[in-house]
């Protein structure tokens, strides 16, 4: 099963989740209502939005607080996007131009915050004060991430251990929330709830690897955002760590984390060696033991085409090139 299969499945419930979340916004304020628009008709994978409808569909959810559940956590995920964007400077996403780029910070930050409140009023729409514990919770989680992230990730190269927290955090957490809560949605035992939060977080580990994989070799026409960003913002990620464990001291790498500003084609040299050193592939493959360890927690749910289209998304994430 390829990817657009899995997520065919849930494909014209996608779209009432895109409908859900435009409601209501554009009545109130109509500026907001066009960044949402603006955000929305830019694409995204709907990733997250799938999964959590996919595994709401292992028991009985009712079916429009899974939709609202489905259309919290993509709202949720697109206001960290609006927010990352400014942490990072990031000028273009999803093809288009960010907010930052054309909106006034404050007005972007109060943007991003308006979505993240949206965010919670559609998981309350659940009525289940577990879920809304665990939505809140994660996106402590989150923003604790990107504070680390900006705060002990600048100047040194993190371990491995520092490097796992941290993609946890700013991603892994939002799947592994997205599958539990369609999970307990959905009425399921609690060993199952588990394993669905274990395939959520090892799905989202892998995931973020790839993120950082594609920042090195990926193309920015198709992945709609600027590439070899991380690195040249003094951001350590996993090609990196695992290029400078046979190369260390290297001396531009050295000068980023010192917070130096080498020249592009400086950046783009080192660019080069780690591909060329396969520190790259090194990194797919531990994407792959993630990958790995989330299909072997899907062994405790029962087969059926929902588990067999988890399966192949499990696949689909480290084959990614967008
Ligand atoms: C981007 O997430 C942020 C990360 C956690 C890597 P996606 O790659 O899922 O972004 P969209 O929603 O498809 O644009
Ligand atoms: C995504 O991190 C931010 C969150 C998940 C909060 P990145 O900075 O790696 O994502 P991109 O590469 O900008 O999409
Ligand atoms: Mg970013
Ligand atoms: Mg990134």
């Amino acid at each position: 099963m390829t990817t657009i299969t899995a997520l065919e499945l849930v494909h014209d419930d996608l779209k009432r989740v895109e409908e859900k979340m435009r409601g209501g916004v554009a009545v109130h304020y109509e500026q907001l209502g066009m960044v949402l628009d603006h955000l929305l008709n830019s694409g995204g994978k709907r990733l997250r939005p799938a999964l959590v409808l996919m595994a709401t569909r292992f028991g009985a959810a009712d079916y429009e607080k899974s939709i609202a559940l489905a259309a919290a956590v993509e709202m949720l995920h697109t206001a960290t996007l609006v927010h990352d964007d400014v942490v990072d400077n990031a000028l273009v996403r999803r093809g288009n131009p960010t907010l930052n780029a054309t909106w006034p910070r404050g007005a972007t930050i109060l943007a991003g915050d308006y979505l993240f409140a949206r965010a919670a009023n559609l998981a309350a729409e659940t009525e289940n004060v577990r879920i809304i514990s665990i939505f809140s919770n994660t996106l402590m989680v989150i923003c604790g991430g990107e504070l680390d992230q900006i705060f002990s990730g600048f100047g040194r190269t993190p371990t491995l251990d520092e490097y796992h927290r941290r993609i946890y955090a700013k991603t892994a957490s939002l799947f592994a929330a997205g599958t539990e809560t369609g999970a307990i949605l959905s009425g399921l035992p609690e060993a199952q709830v588990q394993a669905l939060r274990e395939y959520g977080h090892h799905l989202g580990m892998a995931f973020q690897i790839l993120d950082d994989v594609l920042d090195f070799t990926g193309d920015q026409a198709k992945l709609g955002k600027p590439v070899a960003n991380d690195l040249r913002h003094g951001i350590i990620t996993l090609p990196v760590i695992l290029f400078l464990e046979n190369r260390p001291d290297h001396p531009t790498i050295e000068r980023i984390l010192a917070r130096e500003t080498p020249e592009d084609s400086e950046i783009m040299a080192v660019v080069d060696e780690i591909r060329a050193s396969g520190a790259v592939e090194a990194a797919v493959d531990r994407a792959r033991q993630f990958t790995a360890q989330a299909a072997e927690a899907l062994r405790l749910l029962p087969d059926n085409p929902y588990r067999r289209a988890m399966q192949s998304l499990a696949h689909f994430v480290v084959e990614r090139s967008v």
